[in-house]
């Protein structure tokens, strides 16, 4: 299986942080953000890797992950994202290099204290549709949030303000080709932007999503809480390793 790793956007609810540099390059206590995510999908065993960016520091990850030598990679792919059309959007940059095989996406800015080998293992035995990582957090309503009934995922709403559970939709998503037809069928929602929840939706009504809730600690970093989190949290895990 190969991997995305989806570092685009602004970041502006990091401003000013991110006015001159793209929001997966600040650093996460010792490495730049994006390190994290790509460092979960070779510890999967995923070894062809996408990276898919944007705006005017793109160039700064190209010298900053080269051909991911710091990964035990030979190779690294890039490609750019004009404009900013959300998550969906980046993600359609990569059907090329999917080449209609199943891909691993994560977000570059989603760190896990440990890994997601069996949800990949699990994927590979289900053959087609969607698998997504889920996690109980305390604050579902900043997050894509899981409906479950009977064992299943039978809805995600995107940052609702009465969630139905506290299951956030991490920002790790396994999908087959099928994916890009669903995000060419896609409509923007209200912040104007393609929603990689809406593409986990399509898979929900065809009954092909299934779901693995992660081990260990998972958070995000696009907010200043959530990013001085992410520092505290893998400053802990080196220091108790
Ligand atoms: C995105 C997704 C959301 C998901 C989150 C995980 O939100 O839209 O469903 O729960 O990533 O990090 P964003 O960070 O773009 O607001």
């Amino acid at each position: 299986m190969k991997g995305v790793v989806l570092a685009g956007g602004l970041g502006t609810r990091l401003l000013p942080l991110t006015k001159v540099t793209n929001k997966h390059l600040l650093p996460v206590y010792n490495k730049p953000m994006v390190f994290y995510p790509v460092e979960t999908l070779v510890s999967a065993g995923i070894r062809e890797i996408l990276i898919v960016t944007g705006g005017g520091s793109a160039g700064d990850f190209l010298r900053l992950l080269g051909n991911g030598r710091a990964f035990g990679l030979k190779h690294l792919n890039y490609a750019y994202q004009e404009g900013e059309g959300g998550i969906a959007e980046a993600l359609g940059l990569a059907e090329h290099f999917a080449d209609r095989g199943p891909i691993a996406v994560i977000l570059g800015d989603n760190i896990i204290e440990g890994n997601i080998n069996a949800a990949v293992a699990d994927y590979q035995k289900q053959k087609t549709g969607a698998r997504i990582l889920l996690k109980t957090v305390d604050d579902p309503q900043r997050f894509g949030v899981a409906e479950l009934r009977d064992g299943r995922v039978v809805n995600i709403e995107e940052k609702p303000r009465k969630p139905k559970s506290n299951l956030a939709v991490t920002g790790i998503y396994m999908y087959d080709a099928q994916v890009f037809q669903f995000i060419k069928n896609l409509k923007p929602s209200e912040r104007g932007e393609l929603e990689i929840t809406d593409v986990n939706n399509m898979y929900i009504r065809k009954g092909q999503m299934s779901y693995t809730v992660l081990d260990g600690w998972w958070t995000d970093a696009g907010t200043f809480e959530s990013l001085y989190r992410a520092n505290r949290l893998i400053a802990h895990k080196l220091r108790v390793e």
